[in-house]
């Protein structure tokens, strides 16, 4: 343990509210979780809190689009991620969310105080609008033609075609994805942050330790660049905290969602004996670590440093960024089925496996990491199986069935011993310093050597020979002492396998101080019946997960910039169409929704009984005129319980919605309950 005890604040990144997490997401939430509980296995204090990023438009579009509140939605969004943390062993001390009472308290905080330091200022801008849907429109939310090479259907600030970055007011033909209509340029005061005024604190800052060195080359770019005012307004309908003193003004999801860090320990705090300012006060003595991606390093080392200077409180200890995930060297892509998410991971495998394999390519620059599934097998398998679980399953059982489940008195090896300890030191600097690789290496190489000295001394031979049972009991019992200290090492990777081992030999593994204790090896020591620690990888495993991500429903908001979904996603195979059950069927009757702007209730004949199902049609047809029309239906989508009701299937129209809508009307021929081919 290094003489003295750091206290020290960790964030993950917020991840967004409309959406499940994916294994991409659990690269970042497993680097971090391990840093913490290295820290925390060295005797220093390390809180660790994150939240749900729950503001913006996706998300109140999403909740638009499943006919449920934004906070219905992203209640149960929290719902799940927390059982995804939980369940991949993330060691959060706090999990909260950005709509809370607390970051509406610090959002507000900063602002005014950035407001009273002269900090914001005002502009009109002109942006692109909705007149249908009655919104401006985020880039992301308009599409049209790429202005450089022509594709059509690009997102309304860079081409997926040519790469082009352009702003939205230059594609060609643009339209609404919200509504399918063609944005107006209108204008609107929108409130800026004035970065610039924080350029030469920030220039200083970011030379100093707190980011890495290719990121303070990219910040170099940066500066050299400009720092612009940044817009942290937007107009209503939005989805977020009000500006103080205005009325149709909200900030912008960007600028509450770091401070809903501030918030989730503040939340912590009165749950606890934490106090707010030892942590973020201007002059804290202590440390405030963020782990990021880095797409959004410019959020973290700009934005965030200057908001917290302007606003008088301390800036981040360090700010550390990784790279993307790739799996079997491609951006993760649906119709592959190596999108993934956490849950459809968890369905089918050990999460410790994938821990270990991310802390086996981990290190501390910001490059991108691939998860190739034929070598995760085969490390998991070979490493964790094969090389440390073997050192225990091996020799545990002699010392049970024939010492009593005592190990000796004498410590076999003490160089050998001694030599497993003193390697502690360089893990412990690669593991502080991120270089988790380096670690790993490291300790398959003592494991490696824990598996020698056992392949020479032959125990099970050994065991044969009645007059050999010092020989026995000394050999195996070095041995559990040398795996003992590989668990320990490995504890923050391996928590739960961690655990057992500590049940196993009756002495802690994981718990604070567990490190240092290891100087002291285990002699005379009871331990307990050795129990199965973990399974092989089955490939059946990953191809059964493969599988089942690949008939997983698309999550229907457009991707954020940075998000490395495959294009490629877009497509369904033959085989995933032909389960959708397309029939024909009669509108017997149609209603208006209470409380509804677009959907109609419709009672629909399908031939061989009656439905329900809401459709968004409002804005094109009257009711009265629908009764008797024929429709086409996917008969087979699961039952949605929406706000209004549960609505049974859905009906299929052309156009991009608001009076935008045609129904296709079948041949006469047709009759309900056909089958649409
Ligand atoms: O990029 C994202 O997924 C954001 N939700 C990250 C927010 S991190 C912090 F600033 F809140
Ligand atoms: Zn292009």
């Amino acid at each position: 343990m290094s003489p003295t005890k750091r206290r020290i604040l960790v964030t993950s990144a917020l991840p967004y509210a409309n959406g499940p997490i994916h294994i991409g997401h659990m690269l970042e939430y497993i680097q971090t979780d391990i840093w913490v509980r290295f820290q925390r296995l060295q005797g220093h204090e390390c809180i660790y809190v994150c939240a749900d990023d729950a503001h913006g438009t996706p998300i109140m579009l999403k909740a638009e689009a499943d006919g449920v509140t934004p906070e219905e939605l992203i209640a149960r969004i929290a719902v799940e991620h927390r059982s995804d943390f939980d369940e991949f062993h993330i060691s959060l001390d706090n999990f909260y969310t950005t709509h809370s009472e607390e970051n509406r308290e610090c959002a507000e905080n900063i602002y005014n105080r950035l407001n009273a330091g002269n900090h914001i200022v005002r502009r009109v801008i002109k942006q692109a609008y909705d007149p249908v849907k009655a919104m401006f429109l985020p880039d992301r939310y308009i599409r049209g033609e790429c202005p450089v090479c022509g594709t059509a259907d690009q997102y309304g600030d860079s081409c997926e075609n040519c790469g082009s970055t352009y702003s939205a007011t230059d594609l060609k033909n643009p339209v609404s994805a919200v509504s399918g209509a063609t944005p107006v340029e209108r204008e609107s005061e929108h409130f800026f942050f004035r970065l610039g005024d924080f350029e030469e604190m920030l220039r200083i800052w970011t030379q100093g330790d707190h980011v890495q060195s290719q990121v303070r080359n990219k910040l170099k770019e940066w500066f050299d660049a400009g720092l612009r005012d940044w817009d942290i307004s937007r107009d209503a309908p939005y989805f977020g905290f009000r500006i103080p003193g205005e009325k149709d003004k909200y900030f912008y999801v960007w600028l509450d969602a770091p401070i809903g860090y501030q918030a989730s320990f503040s939340n912590l705090c009165s749950k606890s004996e934490l106090d707010f300012d030892d942590f973020w006060g201007r002059d804290s003595p202590n440390e405030l670590v963020h782990f990021i991606g880095k797409d959004i390093l410019y959020f973290h080392a700009l934005f965030w440093p200057a908001m917290l200077d302007g606003a008088g409180f301390r800036k981040p200890s360090a700010v550390y960024a990784h790279g993307f995930l790739t799996v079997n060297g491609q951006k993760m892509s649906k119709s592959r089925g190596t999108f993934i998410t956490a849950r459809t991971y968890l369905d089918h495998l050990n999460p410790e496996y994938l821990r270990y394999y991310f802390a086996g390519k981990l290190n501390s620059q910001v490059e991108d990491l691939d998860l190739n599934l034929e070598d995760f097998l085969a490390r998991v398998n070979s490493d964790l199986v094969g090389k440390v679980v073997n050192i225990a399953s091996r020799t545990a059982g002699f010392i049970k069935k024939r010492f009593e489940g005592r190990l000796s008195d004498d410590v076999f090896d003490p160089e050998m011993y001694d030599r497993f300890v003193a390697a502690g030191e360089r893990i412990a600097d690669h593991y502080e310093r991120r270089e988790f690789s380096r670690a790993m290496r490291e300790i398959m190489a003592l494991a490696d050597q824990a598996n020698q000295f056992i392949a020479r001394h032959k125990p099970w031979e050994i065991a044969r020979d009645p007059d050999q049972g010092a020989y026995l009991h000394d050999t195996c019992s070095l041995a559990i002492n040398l795996f003992r200290v590989l668990m320990t090492y490995l504890s923050p990777v391996l928590p739960v396998t961690a655990g057992r081992v500590e049940s196993l030999l009756n002495c802690p593994v994981s718990a604070p101080g567990a490190w240092t204790k290891l100087a002291s090896p285990l002699v005379g020591h009871p331990i307990e019946p050795y129990q199965h620690l973990m399974k092989r990888v089955e490939s059946k495993s990953i191809q059964n997960m493969i599988e089942s991500s690949m008939n997983e429903p698309e999550v229907n908001t457009p991707p954020a910039p940075n998000d490395s979904v495959d294009e490629d996603g877009k497509h369904i195979g033959i085989d995933e169409f032909a389960k959708v059950d397309l029939r024909i069927a009669r509108i017997l009757d149609a209603a208006h929704v209470e409380g509804a702007d677009k959907l109609l209730k419709l009672s629909l004949d399908v031939g061989d009984h009656q439905r329900t199902v809401f459709a968004g049609i409002k804005g094109a047809y009257e009711p009265q005129d629908l009764t008797g029309k024929m429709v086409v239906v996917v008969a087979n989508l699961a039952p949605r319980k929406m706000r209004f009701g549960v609505s049974e299937g859905m009906v299929l129209a052309a156009g991009g919605g608001g009076r935008d809508i045609w129904l296709l009307s079948p041949d006469e021929g047709a009759s309900p309950g056909m089958k649409v081919t």
